[in-house]
């Protein structure tokens, strides 16, 4: 297996320029799970759409039109390589959450009072409040499937809510504050057994682990360039053909249509176009077809075993500092969530922030899952392919004298 040398990987990315220097510190960011940084091969792929290939695309006759299609286009092809998609099954998004709410609108008319949609208390807003509005809509209801101890989902715990009632299982495929790596195939095959559609979040997981739509067998994804080396504004939904087929998209407008007329009639374009209403990010997916790329050439095992190294250095070091509470110290990825004792989480970031360490506070838009930790709010550390081990000794370091903050504060 390759082993990932982040020292080298961080040549690729311009905010590790100046020797790594952040308001003259070093740059110790460990907030991955927010957004990621990018690379050049990813900036100038969208750059050259604005200095080398500007028009719309799917609009025009001429040749300079016809290369943004061919870019637009190839980025698609990226993508859907990338999770092993066929490529008319990989809609551009503005993001995760425009994705979660284009499926969960589009589900609506599958659902009657009564039916059931499946969560659990860790899922982020985008895979929340969409279920909500469409359950009002609708008459279904939303069920959380309980948690186990650690907060996992388990197969058990699965099995406990799966009814015939399940119409719809949407569940995050790692989790943002536990990070968590939940048994997807199993998840998916289980939900099928009773006729529900099984819908991953991967806005976390698709970054950090090889997906593969058709092996997994889910009827949905949803997932944002920006986490994983891309711009920000593009995202992807993923839908079985199938599916998308007879699914109606939530936006209307130019390109999503074949034909409309005076009396009303509108024919539909074909997936994935059907959901591309106006003027799509050009830039964007040309970028995030090149963060495909230069994750793929890293690859999912280096990753993998990069952020679990440093993911167990970071909770041996914070739990011998003897001043934590660490809420996911079994998870597979690299996300730490934690609180230092009797420090409210924001004035801990602050600190960690004075230190020039930049981890996340507060809910992180799981806004149930704090009633389970039995906590207002945590700490998120968060790691990716570019952190190292002086990035995890400078947050276990900062975190031994975070209680110095009150002392700040109150003295
Ligand atoms: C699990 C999960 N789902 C959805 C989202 C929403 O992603 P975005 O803000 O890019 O739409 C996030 C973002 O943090 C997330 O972590």
């Amino acid at each position: 297996m390759k082993i990932l040398d982040p020292l080298k990987i961080r040549q690729d990315f311009p905010m590790y320029r100046h020797d790594s220097l952040f308001e003259g510190r070093p740059l110790v960011y460990l907030d991955n799970a927010a957004t990621t940084f990018k690379p050049y091969s990813v900036i100038k792929e969208g750059d050259r759409y604005y200095e080398d290939i500007t028009a719309n695309a799917h609009r025009g006759d001429y040749s300079l039109a016809h290369e943004v299609d061919v870019a637009y286009e190839g980025a698609r092809k990226e993508v859907a390589d990338f999770i092993n998609a066929d490529v008319d099954e990989v809609c551009f998004t503005s993001g995760d959450s425009m994705g979660m709410n284009e499926i969960a609108y589009g589900l609506l008319p599958l659902l009657k009072t009564g039916d059931e949609i499946l969560l659990t208390f860790a899922e982020h807003a985008s895979n929340v409040l969409p279920w909500y509005q469409v359950a009002k809509l609708t008459g279904a209801v939303v069920k959380f499937i309980p948690l186990d101890k650690e907060g996992r989902v388990t197969i058990d715990n699965f099995k406990s809510v799966l009814s015939d009632k399940t119409k719809i299982v949407s569940l995050a495929s790692v989790t943002n504050v536990l990070g968590f790596l939940l048994p997807v195939k199993e998840l998916c095959a289980l939900a099928h057994s009773v006729g529900a559609i099984y819908v991953a979040d991967g806005a976390q997981s698709v970054p950090h682990h090889k997906t593969d739509v058709k092996d997994l067998d889910i009827d949905f994804l949803a997932f944002s360039g920006h986490k994983m080396l891309g711009p920000t504004g593009i995202g992807v939904m993923y839908g079985k053909k199938k599916l998308l087929e007879k699914m109606n998209p939530l936006f209307f407008g130019g390109e999503m249509n074949a034909r409309f007329d005076s009396c009303g009639y509108v024919s539909l374009s074909d997936v994935p176009l059907k959901f591309e209403a106006g003027t799509q990010n050009i830039s964007g997916a040309m970028g995030l077809g090149k963060a495909c790329l230069y994750i793929q050439k890293i690859g999912f095992d280096a990753i993998e075993e990069h952020e679990l190294k440093l993911k167990k250095m970071a909770v041996e070091g914070i739990i011998s500092n003897g001043n934590a509470t660490i809420y996911n110290q079994n998870c597979e990825g690299g996300i730490i969530t934690f609180n230092i004792d009797k420090v409210f989480a924001q004035d801990a970031a602050s600190y960690l922030g004075s230190k020039g360490v930049f981890v996340r506070s507060g809910q992180h838009c799981a806004k149930i899952l704090p009633e389970f930790l039995n906590t207002q709010a945590t700490l998120r550390a968060s790691l990716y392919i570019y952190n190292t081990e002086d990035d995890v000794k400078a947050l276990i370091e900062a975190c031994k004298h975070a209680e110095d903050f009150l002392d700040v504060f109150f003295n």
